[in-house]
C-alpha cells in the first residue's frame, strides 16, 4: 500500500473513497462532515437524525456520492465518545474500515489524520495511528496459497490536512508508523510461517537481509560456538534435531560510547514438539509460532535502525526446533549452563527458559545494562491473562514502569506480575543446583524467577507472550495468527531509554 501526506480539502479529492469520523452524541454533521452533508443534499443528516449512524467505536456507513463528490464513496467511521478516543481506537478503526472498503473493492482511500486534536492525540500520533492502523489491518499472510485471493488489495491510502504548516508533523506521524508497523508485519511472517520453511538457518538468513539491508552489525554462532562458550543449556536442548541451532546476535549502534545499553533477548523455537516430554498432538501445530520473541526482538531491530536512537542495542536470538529422537534431551539430564549453575531437566517441554538462560548470559557477558527478553514461555500465563496482555515480571520496578509504558504506547498491553522470591522455593532440586520446572501451580512465576537465576543484578524485564502472540480471530487491527506483539512496545522502549 502506497501512502501518502497531503495538503488539501477532503471533499474536493477524487479518489475511491474519503473516509471521515462522526462521535458517538454528536447531533449533526460538522467541518468537512457539513460541506460532505451538504454536497450529498442532507443524506447524512438525514441517517443520523433516523439512527442509522450513531458514531458507535467502528461503526462503518458507506454512502455512494453518485457523482455528487468527487470521491466514489463517502464512508463515515464512527469514533465512540470523544473523552474515550485514544490512538489505539484510531488504529483500530482505520483498520476495520480498510479492510470492509477492500472487501467491496474500493483500491484507493483517502482520509483525514483521524482523531487528531481529539483527548489529548497530537495530529503527529493521529497520523502515525492511521498509517498503522492501516498497513497492520490488511495484513494478510498468502505466501503458501497458490489461488487468487478474493479481492484485490487497497493500493493507496492519502491522509489529507488542510493546513500547510501541519504537513511536516503529518510526514513525521507517517514515517514512524510506516517504520513500526513494517516492522510488526516482518515479525508476523517470520510466526505465521511454518517450521519447515523457518528453520533456525531461515532465522539466521533473515537476520542476515536485515543486517545488509539496515546497516546493522550480526554474528551468528554454530554449535562449535557455542560449544566453546558452554551454551549446556542451548546445546541440551537442541541435541534431539537435526536442523543445526544458530546463536543470532544483531547489533545496532547509535549511541557515543561502545557500552552496549540494552540487549533485547528473544526465544527462537522454531518448532516445539516438547522433546522427549512430548506435547499432545491436538493444537501442536500452534509450535510453529514457538520463536514468536525471536521474531519480535529480529524485527524491532529493524526498526530502531531506520528511527535511530542514541542508544546502543543488541537483540539475541537462540534458534531452534525441540524434537524428541535417540540423541534427544531427557528427563532425569542435568545440564550445565553458560553461567556455570547446573540444570536438572523434569520436563523437556519447559525448553526456553533453558536456551534464554544462555542468551541471558551471554547478554550480561556483553555487559548489557539493560535487559528484556520476549518468550511464549508458558501457557500457564495464556492462562492467567488470556489473549489481551501479556505477563511482565522484573527485577527493577523502574525499567518495569518504561516497559508498561512503551507497551500502552504501542496498544500492546503488559500486565506486571509477582516476582516475590517465595516462589523460587518450587525450582529447587535435589540433585542441580536448580531444576526447570516449578510444579503445577504459579507456572509463569516460577519460570519467570527461573530466569531471574540467569540475570543477577542487571535491571531486567521477562514478557512473556505465550497468550498474545496469536489471535484466534480478526480484531481490530489484528488479524488471525501472529500479532506482531510486542515489536512496537521494543521499539519504543528503545526510544525512550534513549532520551
Ligand atoms: N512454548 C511453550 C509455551 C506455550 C504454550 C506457548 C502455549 C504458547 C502457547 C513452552 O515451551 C512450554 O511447553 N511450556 C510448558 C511448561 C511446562 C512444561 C512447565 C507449558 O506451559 O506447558
Ligand atoms: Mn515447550
Ligand atoms: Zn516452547
Amino acid at each position: 500500500m502506497e501512502i501518502k501526506v497531503i495538503v488539501g480539502d477532503i471533499t474536493k479529492i477524487k479518489t475511491g473513497a474519503i473516509i471521515v469520523n462522526f462521535f458517538e452524541g454528536m447531533e449533526r454533521p460538522d467541518g468537512d462532515l457539513a460541506t460532505i452533508d451538504k454536497a450529498l443534499d442532507g443524506a447524512i443528516f438525514q441517517l443520523i437524525s433516523q439512527g442509522e449512524i450513531k458514531g458507535k467505536l467502528s461503526e462503518v456507513t458507506i454512502i455512494h456520492s453518485l457523482g455528487k463528490l468527487p470521491a466514489a464513496r463517502v464512508v463515515i467511521a464512527g469514533l465512540g465518545k470523544q473523552q474515550e478516543l485514544s490512538q489505539d481506537r484510531v488504529r483500530g478503526v482505520v483498520a476495520e474500515t480498510c479492510r470492509i472498503l477492500r472487501q467491496k473493492g474500493v483500491d484507493s482511500i483517502a482520509t483525514i489524520a483521524q482523531g487528531a486534536g481529539i483527548a489529548g492525540i497530537s495530529l503527529e500520533d493521529a497520523a502515525q495511528a492511521v498509517t498503522e492502523g492501516a498497513l497492520l489491518g490488511v495484513y494478510s499472510f498468502r505466501r503458501h496459497i497458490t489461488k487468487e485471493a478474493e479481492y484485490g488489495e487497497i493500493k493507496q491510502l492519502t491522509i489529507v490536512d488542510a493546513a500547510k504548516a501541519n504537513l511536516p508533523i503529518l510526514e513525521q506521524g507517517y514515517h514512524k508508523g510506516r517504520i513500526l508497523a513494517e516492522a510488526t508485519n516482518l515479525a508476523r511472517d517470520m510466526v505465521n510461517e511454518p517450521a519447515n520453511y523457518m528453520t533456525p538457518n531461515q532465522m539466521a538468513e533473515t537476520a542476515k537481509r536485515l543486517a545488509e539491508t539496515y546497516g546493522l552489525g550480526l554474528s551468528v554462532f554454530e554449535r562449535e560456538q557455542m560449544q566453546e562458550l558452554g551454551m549446556g543449556a542451548l546445546l541440551g536442548v537442541t541435541q534431539g534435531s537435526r536442523q543445526p541451532p544458530k546463536f543470532i546476535v544483531l547489533h545496532y549502534r547509535g549511541g557515543d560510547s561502545t557500552e552496549i545499553d540494552v540487549a533485547l533477548v528473544g526465544k527462537g523455537i522454531t518448532f516445539d514438539s516438547g522433546g522427549i516430554s512430548i506435547k499432545p498432538s491436538e493444537g501442536m501445530a500452534e509450535m510453529k509460532g514457538d520463536m514468536a520473541g525471536g521474531a519480535a526482538v529480529m524485527a524491532a531491530m529493524s526498526a530502531i535502525a531506520q528511527l535511530k536512537p542514541k542508544i546502543n542495542v543488541v537483540a539475541i536470538i537462540p534458534a531452534t526446533e525441540n524434537l524428541p529422537s535417540d540423541n534427544a534431551l531427557k528427563p532425569g539430564d542435568i545440564l550445565t549452563a553458560m553461567s556455570g549453575k547446573t540444570i536438572e531437566i523434569i520436563s523437556t517441554d519447559a525448553e526456553g527458559r533453558l536456551i534464554l538462560a544462555d542468551a541471558l548470559g551471554y547478554a550480561k557477558k556483553l555487559g548489557a545494562g539493560f535487559m528484556v527478553d520476549v518468550a511464549t514461555l508458558t501457557g500457564a500465563c495464556r492462562v492467567a491473562l488470556g489473549d489481551v496482555c501479556s505477563g511482565a515480571f522484573s527485577n527493577n520496578q523502574e525499567l518495569m514502569d518504561k516497559v508498561i509504558a512503551a507497551g500502552a504506547k504501542a496498544g500492546e498491553l503488559v500486565w506486571q506480575m509477582p516476582m516475590y522470591e517465595q516462589y523460587k522455593e518450587q525450582n529447587k532440586s535435589d540433585v542441580a543446583d536448580i531444576k526447570n520446572i516449578g510444579g503445577k501451580y504459579g507456572g509463569a512465576i516460577t519460570a519467570a524467577q527461573f530466569l531471574a537465576e540467569f540475570v543477577g543484578d542487571t535491571p531486567w524485564v521477562h514478557l512473556d507472550i505465550a497468550g498474545t502472540s496469536l489471535s484466534e480471530k480478526e480484531r481490530t487491527y489484528l488479524v488471525k495468527g501472529a500479532t506482531g506483539v510486542p515489536v512496537r512496545t521494543l521499539v519504543n522502549l528503545a526510544l525512550s531509554l534513549a532520551k
